[in-house]
């Protein structure tokens, strides 16, 4: 990190919340139960997408870490897998491997704690496995060790070293929170001046407390590969409005016409009533809707050549994968598969969604890989006691929705890919929660930019970035040659066009 990096720390700005932006609410347009043609003020359009540039240049997508994934809380997992001291996880998000392990000692005992995946030696990952329980981790290379608290527990032959400091040598901690409800955030910003959990998402823990998350156990995890970028995803996400085409399933299982996303502070709430046993609220228009795209469906859907599921639970196959994303056979008194509840259900900028239901809740972690690649984590947590029978049932549903998406996602990348699509309107309700998750983007990557202009002559600046070893003198001006190379062969961000 060059000097002007660390001086610019302390003006690192996290995504502007804008209170322009309509929400069903301040729109005065309920989407829900009660709305009428008669009572409704005219929509205004005139929102687009992001230019589709966005969806697959890779200088964005190196300045979207930088500002967003680099800079924001981000949703991990939930505190009651880990069980005992030494339970740990691995991660990688945005390119930034770490795990999150219970620690033992101390004045932390007990407390999650969060590491990035690198030893201090020679920067091999430390752990490497995706789950384990040891409060002894020891790198594989060189055999240096740490304790559950980060420290550098021993260093083979390092004792006679001069100068050596194993208190200078601990594994690089991340910052962590963990709600009352035991969700786990963690933030890759390395500096001071990380904008607190609860100002980040204010209000978001009072509204998860409407749901019981200890009465849910941990169930199972599986994980998609997507040609797509992460957004193709989590516009998808962010609205319904593709729900009585797209999933038919769903479209069964909730009043669609009371789906609505309320956005809130880098959150959004959607909401939508449950369809209870022997209730049928379909408009007829919806069911035309959904017979005419039945057929399209079943071609479009065909492509899903890179999804597997893997993990626990139903095994498929790509094919068998989209076969099954045909509209369900209709059991005549089968209870609703999402359960009683009319359902919480959360999305956490940038690209985490946590959904709860009444069997079960499940979260969604959309990891960016590259411009064109992203894995989909689902990790799914089931009513304590509930049978097996509705687990199945419950996880078969899920997955045959977000196969759907993912085929979505899939298809529409490739257009977007070719170059010829630029930017499309958006419906100012139906898609209020697209526009709003994306002005969150487009307002952090433009000040970041800006930010790198003006405060380091347009190389990077990465708020994970640590600061190197201030006994190394060398490092600053080793660091500089290598920032002007970058700017000579034009690879910097400065050479962005917009
Ligand atoms: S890289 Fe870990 S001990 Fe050398
Ligand atoms: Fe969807």
């Amino acid at each position: 990190m060059t000097p002007a990096q660390v001086a610019s720390r302390t003006q690192l700005v996290p995504p502007q919340l804008d209170s322009t932006i309509p929400t069903q609410d301040t729109a005065g347009i309920a989407a829900g139960a009660g709305a009428t043609a008669t009572t409704a003020p005219p929509l205004l359009a005139g929102e687009h997408t992001l230019p589709a540039s966005w969806w697959f240049n890779e200088n964005i997508f190196n300045l979207e870490k930088r500002a967003i994934f680099h800079n924001s809380w981000l949703f991990c997992t939930h505190s009651s897998r880990f069980t005992k001291p030494g339970d740990y996880y691995s991660f990688q998000v945005a390119g930034i491997k770490f795990f999150i392990i219970k620690s033992r000692g101390g004045d932390t005992d007990g407390e999650l704690k969060a590491f990035h995946n690198v030893c201090r030696h020679r920067a091999f990952p430390v752990v490497q496995k995706q789950s384990g329980t040891s409060t002894v981790l020891t790198c594989k290379y060189h055999g240096w060790s740490y304790n559950s608290q980060g420290k550098l527990s021993n260093a083979p032959q390092f004792d006679q070293v001069e100068g050596f400091d194993k208190s200078e040598n601990s594994l690089y901690p991340i910052k962590i929170h963990v709600t009352k409800q035991g969700l786990v955030f963690v933030n890759f910003n390395s500096g001071d001046d990380v904008v607190p959990f609860d100002a980040w998402f204010d209000g978001l823990s009072q509204e998860l407390s409407e749901f019981d998350f200890n009465d849910y156990e941990y169930h199972m995890s599986y994980e998609l590969h997507g040609d797509f970028n992460w957004k193709t995803l989590m516009d998808g996400y962010q609205e319904c409005y593709h729900c009585p085409v797209a999933h038919p399933g769903l479209n069964s299982a909730f009043k669609m016409e009371t789906y609505k996303v309320v956005p809130k502070n880098r959150y959004c709430r959607h909401y939508a009533t449950i369809v209870r046993d022997g209730e049928n609220t379909q408009s007829k228009k919806e069911k035309e809707e959904v017979e005419a795209s039945k057929e399209s469906s079943s071609s479009s859907s065909s492509s899903s050549s890179s999804s597997s599921w893997f993990g626990f639970g139903k095994k498929q196959s790509p094919k068998e994968s989209t076969a099954s994303a045909a509209p369900p056979p209709q059991k005549k008194t089968s209870a609703n598969k999402g359960g009683e509840f009319d359902g919480l259900w959360v999305y956490l900028f940038p690209n985490n969604g946590v959904n709860c239901y009444s069997p079960a809740w499940y979260s969604i972690r959309v990891l960016p890989i590259s411009a064109t690649k992203t894995t989909l984590q689902y990790d799914i947590y089931t009513k304590k006691g509930i049978d097996e029978e509705t687990k199945n049932e419950f996880v078969e549903f899920l997955q045959q929705v977000e196969l759907e998406d993912f085929n979505l996602c899939q298809l529409t990348q490739q257009n977007l890919n070719e170059g010829v699509y630029s930017s499309g309107y958006l419906h100012p309700v139906k898609e209020n929660g697209v526009l709003y998750y994306q002005k969150l983007v487009r307002d952090a990557v433009i000040k970041h930019l800006e930010l790198e202009k003006s405060q380091n002559g347009g190389r990077s600046i990465d708020p994970a970035v640590i600061p190197g070893s201030k006994k190394n003198k060398d490092l600053e001006q080793l660091e500089g040659i290598c920032s002007s190379l970058d700017c000579a062969s034009g690879t910097n961000n400065g050479e962005l066009s917009w």
